[in-house]
């Protein structure tokens, strides 16, 4: 196949950046889409010049690092898959393809396609753990769960923090993600004594992040690679509403965002 890519390049945060027209001849269709950007980095950099940096890591769907805009679609052309899990048949010979990173200011540009995404690590830290006693594991038959709350809350809980429902909102918000969150322990028994602290302390963070409202526009829906439902964010208001009637005011300090 013959693919021509027009590829974000930017040194840094701080330099301006500018579409690069690379033309790759011989693209093999069942290479994946992070393969082909490894073939044009060994072509760059046999040549001497820098390489395209681009995050990834598990490269099978799971670690959520692997970001890509791809013709405007964030994780590309296919429903339910990550960047990493999209293949180039699925593009046709001869296509033009234009790759950026996640557009959003929450999501500051490190370099090229590689965007900072440790707001999402800050919004876990304000509310997305419980509390245990120490001591030996309980038996698991000890907490039962129901079925219907144990599918909902695993559900939930398959988000891998990949920021496409960021990248995809006109509004840049976090909503879903944080709304993934929060739905996965406010369904489980374990998560119960933080419920209401946690999400006003996660909404309250992903406000101080920069992240936009949510207006229930779905386009984060839309190109979730794990298809994390908009109910979610409707189990996120619920619970706000029940923390407002509570008078449940934001208790963690902001975590200042060093990094930017
Ligand atoms: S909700 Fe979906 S799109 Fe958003 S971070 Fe989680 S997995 Fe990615
Ligand atoms: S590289 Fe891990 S999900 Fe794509």
């Amino acid at each position: 196949m013959k693919i021509t890519l027009k590829i974000w390049r930017q040194k840094n945060r701080n330099t301006p950046g500018e579409f690069k027209t690379y033309v790759m001849d011989n693209v093999n269709p069942d290479m994946s889409f992070l393969e082909m950007l490894d073939v044009l980095n060994e072509d760059l950099m046999s040549r001497g010049e820098e390489p395209v940096a681009f995050d990834h890591d598990c490269r099978e769907g799971i670690c959520g690092m692997c970001s890509l805009m791809i013709n405007g679609v964030a994780h590309g052309p296919k429903n339910a898959i990550t960047t990493c899990q999209l293949h180039m048949r699925s593009f046709k010979d001869g296509d033009t393809i234009t790759v950026e990173p996640w557009r959003a200011s929450a999501f500051p540009i490190l370099k090229d396609l590689v965007v900072d995404r440790s707001a999402f690590d800050r919004i876990i830290q304000a509310g997305g753990y419980i509390s245990v006693s120490t001591g030996s594991a309980p038996d698991a038959n000890t907490i039962p769960v129901s079925k219907v709350a144990a599918d909902r809350a695993m559900d939930a809980a398959a988000c891998i923090g990949c920021g496409a429902c960021v990248a995809a909102c006109p509004n840049g918000s976090a909503m879903l993600f944080t709304a993934a969150k929060v739905t996965h322990l406010a369904l489980l028994p374990q998560g119960q004594p933080e419920r209401y602290q946690r999400v006003v302390n996660m909404v309250a963070q992903a406000d101080f992040e920069g992240f936009g409202n949510c207006t229930n526009i779905g386009e984060c829906a839309a190109v979730c690679p794990k298809e994390i439902s908009l109910d979610t964010i409707a189990q996120l208001n619920r619970d706000l509403v029940m923390a407002a009637l509570r008078g449940i005011e934001p208790n963690t300090p902001i975590v200042p965002a060093t990094t930017r």
